[in-house]
C-alpha cells in the first residue's frame, strides 16, 4: 500500500475496508518477518538466541497448554487429536505442539513467517503449516479438530470483521464438545488504534467477547485477564443436540 495513501488515511483516520486491512496486515507482518521476524514475534528481545527463541515457545505451552489438560484434551490421549493453530509466524509453539498432539495444522498470513515455521517444525512428520488469505481458514483441509488454539495474534487485528470470521471458522472446524483457546487485547483505550494500524488490535470487553461468542456459536465458558493484554478466553463449541 502507498505511503501517502496511509498518511492520509491515519490523518482522516479514515476506516479502512476488511479488504484494505488484509492487504495492510500481509504487507506490515512480511516487513516485520523480513527484518527481524524472532523480535517481532517475541518482542521481550530484540536480538535472539534461536535455541532461546524455541525454548520460548516451550515454556509458553507449558503455560497455556500442558497446565489446561483437562480442558483441552478432556481425556483424550493428546497423540490421538488433531489441533490448529492460528497465527504460527516462526514456528515458536507449533514446534512444541508438534511433540505433544498428533496431529497440527497452523496457519499464518505471511509467506515468510511460514517458511521460518516450517524450517522450525521440519523434523516433525506431523506439523502442517499454510499460508492463509488473512480471515479465513479455507486452506485446512479434513476437519473436525479437537482443539484450536491462538496467542499473539488477534491482539494485532483491529478489524472486528475479520477475528469474527477466524472464530466462525474455527467453530467449523471444531468437533462438537472442543476448545477454542485464544488469547485477545483486553486493554480498551478511549482513542483506540489509528486506521489501518496492524500492531495495536480490536480491544475487547468482557461483554463484546460474549457477544462474540454468542455471535459464532460457541459458550464462553471461562475468561481471565479481563482488562489486560493477556487477555483468555476458553470458547467451547457446544455438543451437538441429543
Ligand atoms: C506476534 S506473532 C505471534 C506468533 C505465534 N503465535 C507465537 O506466539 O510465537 C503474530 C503472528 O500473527 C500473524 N498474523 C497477523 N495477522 C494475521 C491474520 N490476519 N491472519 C493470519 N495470521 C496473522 C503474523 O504474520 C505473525 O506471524
Amino acid at each position: 500500500m502507498k505511503f501517502r495513501q496511509r498518511l492520509l488515511s491515519r490523518i482522516w483516520r479514515r476506516p479502512l475496508s476488511p479488504e484494505e486491512q488484509i492487504a495492510r496486515m500481509r504487507e506490515d507482518w512480511e516487513r516485520r518477518a523480513t527484518e527481524n521476524p524472532l523480535h517481532f514475534i517475541a518482542t521481550a528481545n530484540e536480538h535472539w538466541d534461536p535455541a532461546e527463541f524455541y525454548a520460548s515457545g516451550e515454556q509458553t505451552v507449558r503455560a497455556y497448554i500442558l497446565s489446561d489438560r483437562e480442558n483441552i484434551c478432556q481425556g483424550r490421549d493428546p497423540k490421538s487429536m488433531r489441533v490448529l493453530e492460528l497465527g504460527c509466524g516462526a514456528g515458536r509453539e507449533t514446534r512444541a505442539l508438534a511433540g505433544i498432539f498428533g496431529e497440527v495444522h497452523a496457519v499464518d498470513i505471511s509467506a515468510e513467517m511460514v517458511r521460518l515455521a516450517r524450517d522450525a517444525v521440519g523434523p516433525f512428520q506431523n506439523a502442517f503449516i499454510h499460508q492463509n488469505n488473512g480471515m479465513d481458514l479455507s486452506v485446512v483441509p479434513d476437519p473436525p479438530f479437537d482443539f484450536a488454539y491462538s496467542y499473539l495474534v488477534f491482539q494485532h487485528i483491529q478489524s472486528l470483521h475479520v477475528i469474527r470470521s477466524y472464530i466462525r471458522e474455527v467453530h467449523r472446524l471444531l468437533r462438537a464438545g472442543s476448545l477454542f483457546k485464544f488469547q485477545v487485547q483486553g486493554i480498551v483505550t478511549k482513542r483506540g488504534a489509528a486506521p489501518g494500524d496492524t500492531w495495536f488490535g480490536f480491544p475487547f470487553t468482557e461483554e463484546q467477547i460474549l457477544q462474540m461468542a454468542r455471535d459464532c456459536g460457541f459458550e464462553s465458558r471461562y475468561r481471565t485477564g479481563v482488562g489486560q493484554q493477556d487477555f483468555w478466553n476458553w470458547f467451547f463449541k457446544p455438543e451437538a443436540p441429543g
